[in-house]
């Protein structure tokens, strides 16, 4: 049986789902049972588990009868412990492989804090002596959501990009290398990078999610300073802050371009492309209901 740590979450559920599908059972460790039905329904192959990984006994509780596991966590300042955790309870359980979520980027001199915790936790993974692959995904499509609002309320993509271009992938692709590693073999001790089939400028992403929603988009480079501020004007605590202002330095630069097949290689299928995501999840970029009728009552004011 698999259990799935950071199940609720936008890699872990899309896991879930490709799991189930290929006919594994599953159980979820999962803080909220509600939200977990809620997603997953009910189904013979799943169970589920409630704890913290925080608290250790919770997770010795979800490890019973598991032979493989799939570790990730929010973006958080103990990660390390949290995910630590996880490894202990799992070496003293013989769970015999692990799938650790990390990111592009990750080692122990990155200048992105989150990029150096993920680093740490594979090197407990390695010493555990556990057989493990660790995911490198660049950043997920799945991100732009972020910038819904705006691209909504304002017509206007804005971002410290200049024109940097970044490989983006999307995360159900993530997801679909992760089932593949855990139900399969090849891919021990391994890393794996994972990015979407393209390179694209953050211009190029607003004209696509212009060409896909029938409304117009611009992309508005800002200085760092500016982002900053909107983060922190959003409540983004002020290490995530800085990580995010180390993560756009280098994507601006043009130093996280590079395309990988991984997806490809690994799952036998194209990774998707940032079009196709957009067509997906059209009505994300796009006013609804009342906000819809508002924003074109005041076009139609306008012009
Ligand atoms: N976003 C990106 O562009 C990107 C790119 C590359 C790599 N990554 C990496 O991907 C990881 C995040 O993956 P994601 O986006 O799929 O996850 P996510 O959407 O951020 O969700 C995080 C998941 O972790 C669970 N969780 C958090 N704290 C927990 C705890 N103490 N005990 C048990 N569960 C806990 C959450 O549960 P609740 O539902 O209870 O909150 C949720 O299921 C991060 O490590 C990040 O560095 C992200």
């Amino acid at each position: 049986m698999i259990l799935v740590t950071g199940a609720t979450g936008t890699v872990g559920r899309e896991l879930v789902r490709l799991l189930l599908e290929s006919g594994e059972r599953v159980r979820v460790f999962v803080r909220d049972t509600k939200k977990a039905v809620a997603l997953f329904g009910s189904n013979p192959s799943l169970e589920i588990s409630q704890g913290d990984m925080a608290i250790p006994e919770t997770i010795d509780h979800a490890l019973k009868g598991i032979d493989r596991l799939f570790l990730s966590s929010v973006a958080d300042t103990r990660q390390v412990e949290l995910q630590g955790n996880v490894i202990s309870s799992a070496g003293a359980a013989r769970v015999t492989l692990i799938v650790k979520l990390s990111a592009m980027g990750t080692s122990e001199d990155s200048p992105v804090s989150l990029c150096r915790m993920h680093r740490l936790t594979e090197m407990q993974l390695e010493k555990s002596g556990i057989v493990h692959t660790h995911l490198h995904p660049h950043y997920f499509m799945q991100n732009l959501f972020d910038f819904s609002r705006e691209i909504i309320r304002h017509k206007t993509l804005q971002a410290p990009m200049r024109n940097g271009r970044i490989s983006l992938v999307d995360a159900r692709d993530v997801a679909a290398v992760a089932r593949h590693i855990l139900t399969t073999n090849g891919y021990e001790n391994r890393t794996c990078v994972i990015t979407g089939p393209e390179s694209l400028s953050f211009s190029q992403l607003a004209e696509r999610i212009s060409m896909v929603t029938g409304r117009p988009l611009r992309y508005v480079d800002i200085p760092p300073s500016v982002f900053q501020k909107k983060l922190t004007a959003a409540g983004t605590p002020e290490w995530r802050v800085n990580d995010a202002l180390k993560s756009f330095e280098i994507f601006a630069g043009g130093y996280s371009s590079a395309v990988f097949n991984t997806v490809e290689e690994i799952t036998g299928r194209r990774a998707r492309s940032f079009e196709q995501f957009v067509k997906d999840h059209a009505d994300r970029f796009r006013p609804k209901g009342f906000l819809a009728t508002l924003l074109d009552l005041f076009q139609k004011h306008r012009s």
